[in-house]
């Protein structure tokens, strides 16, 4: 969001979390008008949409890993699934309102061909993944100006929730300890939280101008990382740590590389940042807060 006021694109910005703002996100604080809302209710959301006649809703709020979807099924139905219909229900009563569905690459599980394309078959192996398709199809079906944006693995964000794999890494090699694979053969496309921001920006403007429509894009660098690369990295950063591997989870997906054509087409080709670079970023950020 703090990007989205730097691009200066002149609109009014508001958001609704069940969490507050980061108390330290004076940026934000100053800059969007903030309202304590759970998306799980109903009433609230559909009466804050009407309200406020927007003229789009970039919808992110969500049971947002997948081990806390496996270990709390009941709120992500009703967060990722019931709150999206309920904000997709309230965004189709204007029917100028567009809307962006914070999708993810667990739509389409285990897959076999590599990049994997957005038409690929979608056969999700976990219950955050077969939720966030039920939202797409929600979205998709409810609001006639709409695009999904499957993410994947994003990070660098310094406020990002706690487990995740990048942020945890990078935390264990700089105070030092252990850092725990689960698996350590997984291939992930990560990607950097400016790309995906950069996406998010862009396609906000290209529903606004009516340049693209009911579109499915998947926003990855289409690059296969293998998980212990992150440790060959920090280690050649010259961090020192200990590393375990744990066998594999049943719900992790082991392997996803996008395919990179579609959102080159409807985006344009910019190129991303990689891993490395990605890395370093993060930890000159968590060594400048702290
Ligand atoms: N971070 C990733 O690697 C990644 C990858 C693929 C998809 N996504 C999706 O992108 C979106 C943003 O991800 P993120 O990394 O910023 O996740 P995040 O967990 O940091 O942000 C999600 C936000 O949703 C809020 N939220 C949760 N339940 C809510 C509720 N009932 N009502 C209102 N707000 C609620 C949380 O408080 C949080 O601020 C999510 O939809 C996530 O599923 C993220």
């Amino acid at each position: 969001m703090e990007t989205l006021i730097d691009s200066h694109c002149g609109a009014q910005l508001f958001a609704i979390d069940v969490k507050d703002f980061p108390k330290d996100a004076t940026v934000l604080r100053q800059n969007v008008e903030f309202q304590n809302i759970d998306i799980r209710d109903e009433n609230a959301v559909k009466s804050y949409v009407r309200a406020h006649k927007f003229d789009g809703i970039v919808h992110l709020a969500a049971v947002s890993r997948v081990v806390a979807a496996e270990n709390d099924k009941k709120n992500c139905i009703e967060t990722n699934f019931q709150g999206t219909k309920y904000l997709a229900e309230a965004a189709a009563e204007n029917p100028d309102c567009w809307i962006i569905f914070g999708s993810s690459r667990e739509v389409y599980g285990e897959q076999s061909v590599f990049p994997v394309k957005e038409n690929a078959e979608l056969l999700p192996l976990n219950v955050y993944g077969f939720y966030k398709l039920e939202g797409e199809r929600i979205v998709r079906s409810l609001v006639r100006k709409n695009c999904v944006l499957r993410f994947s693995n994003i990070y660098g964000n310094l406020y990002d929730i706690h487990g995740r794999v990048i942020p945890t890494f990078v935390s264990t090699a700089i105070k030092g300890g252990e850092i725990r694979l689960e698996s350590g053969e997984q291939i992930i496309d990560f990607t950097y939280i400016d790309d995906t921001v950069a996406s998010i920006i862009q396609c906000m403007k290209m529903l606004q101008s009516g340049d693209i429509d009911a579109e499915t894009v998947h926003i990855s660098p289409g690059v296969a990382n293998k998980i212990t690369d992150i440790i060959d990295i920090l280690r050649d950063m010259g961090f020192k740590f200990a590393v375990r591997k744990n066998p594999p989870r049943s719900y992790d997906v082991q392997r996803f590389v996008g395919d990179t054509v579609h959102r080159q087409q409807i985006f344009g080709d910019r190129s991303f940042i990689g891993l490395r670079e990605g890395i370093g970023k993060l930890i000159k950020l968590v060594r400048q807060k702290s």
